[in-house]
């Protein structure tokens, strides 16, 4: 099985792929999280789109993510988070993966505005938390599990996220319809535990 999720900055795609990878068994692949951990010549053009809330060059993103789909882990499926951002990606994809299920995480852009404003992630193991929504770390400002100071994300800032949540609506929204007859919609402004649920409830109720 192999889904892609979709949804504006702050929805909860990282949050939810990870609990999904878990149950199903699937490859979390957070096109984000290559593309910050790139290492080598094409490190300081890539840190400085991402941070300035701009989209890397498709060419580029889908070479990067062809490397990381033939891995060993994604035997199984895969669930893409972040990937694809626009009609183009989504037709480049279509050549390389099978996918079963588009799930949309719905949020207000001034939900999403508040979310990343208030993010914050272990950089050691990589578990988000929120100053303002959830879920909050036991010990401000230090991780529940490992104990390393908790970070924002460079490109959480006003004016990116203003442009990231721009690019949202006008490029990568459209590939919603794209994907109309394979998409299934949940409200992402309810309990981390609620969206798991709405989305599990809603795979078993379209059979792939
Ligand atoms: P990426 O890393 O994908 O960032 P993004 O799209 O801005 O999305 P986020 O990671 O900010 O949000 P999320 O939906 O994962 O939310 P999360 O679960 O963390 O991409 C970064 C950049 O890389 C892009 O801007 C671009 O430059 C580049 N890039 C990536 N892919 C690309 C591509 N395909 N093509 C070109 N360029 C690409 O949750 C957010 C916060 O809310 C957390 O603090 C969390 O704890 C909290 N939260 C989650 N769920 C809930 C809930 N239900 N209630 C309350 N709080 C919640
Ligand atoms: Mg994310």
């Amino acid at each position: 099985m192999n889904i892609i999720l979709v949804g504006i900055q702050g929805s909860g795609k990282g949050t939810q792929a990870k609990f999904l990878s878990k149950k199903f068994k699937l490859c979390h692949i957070s096109t984000g999280n290559l593309l910050r951990n790139i290492t080598g010549d094409r490190k300081k053009e890539i840190d400085s789109l991402i941070n300035n809330g701009k989209l890397v060059p498709d060419k580029t993103i889908l070479e990067i993510l062809k490397e990381r789909m033939i891995q060993d882990d994604c035997e199984n499926g895969i669930i893409l988070d972040g990937f694809p951002r626009n009609i183009e990606q989504a037709k480049l994809l279509e050549k390389e993966l099978n996918i079963q299920k588009v799930i949309e995480i719905q949020i207000s852009d001034q939900e999403s505005e508040k979310r990343l404003m208030g993010r914050i992630s272990c950089p050691k193991c990589g578990i988000d938390y929120n100053i303002y929504t959830a879920p909050k770390p036991q010990k401000e400002g230090f991780c529940d599990k490992c104990g390393s100071q908790l970070t924002r994300r460079k490109d959480d800032n006003e004016e990116s996220i203003k442009k990231r949540i721009k690019t949202y609506h006008e490029e990568t929204k459209p590939i919603l319809n794209y994907y109309k007859n394979k998409l299934i919609t949940v409200n992402g402004e309810q309990s981390i535990e609620d969206v798991s649920k709405e989305i599990l409830k809603k795979i078993s109720n379209s059979p792939l």
